[in-house]
């Protein structure tokens, strides 16, 4: 068993769809774990996508994760991290395959409804960086 920890960016609890995506991922067969709905300021999305500092469009991603609320959830299954890639889709929207939650949700590459961690050593940061031990419940 895997766990992977997955945000509804601000675009998709703005649409209301944080209930349909948290339900897609039941659907899949995964278990929630833990659950949280928090608003992030810039300098905690920051340190969140850290390792995006030289990018581009780090700042542009941190001012966008810090505009709203979001919806944080860790997910449990086997090979969690890259079937929930899966489910996500691309990252740009527009090359998302069909049925997938950035080809439902997203707006742009920008703005594309939700993240996952894209490798075990992402997941072990960013699992932490919202839930205390105590928070998973199995
Ligand atoms: P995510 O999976 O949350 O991880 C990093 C995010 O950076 C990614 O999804 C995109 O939303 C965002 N991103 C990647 N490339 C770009 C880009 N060219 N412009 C704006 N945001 C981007």
């Amino acid at each position: 068993m895997e766990k992977t920890l997955v945000l509804v960016k601000p675009d998709a609890v703005r649409k209301n769809v944080a209930g349909k995506i948290i339900s897609r991922f039941e659907d899949e067969g995964f278990k929630v774990v833990a659950l949280k709905k928090v608003k992030l300021s810039k300098e905690e999305a920051g340190r969140f996508y850290m390792v995006h500092k030289d990018r581009p469009f780090y700042d542009e991603l941190c001012e966008f994760m810090s505009s709203g609320p979001i919806v944080a959830m860790v997910l449990e299954g086997e090979n969690a991290i890259s079937r929930v890639r899966q489910i996500m889709g691309a990252t740009d929207p527009s090359k998302a395959e069909e049925g997938t939650l950035r080809k439902l949700y997203g707006s742009n590459i920008g703005e594309n409804a939700v993240h996952g961690s894209d490798s075990p050593e992402s997941a072990a940061y960013e699992i932490p960086f919202f839930f205390s031990g105590l928070e998973l419940v199995g």
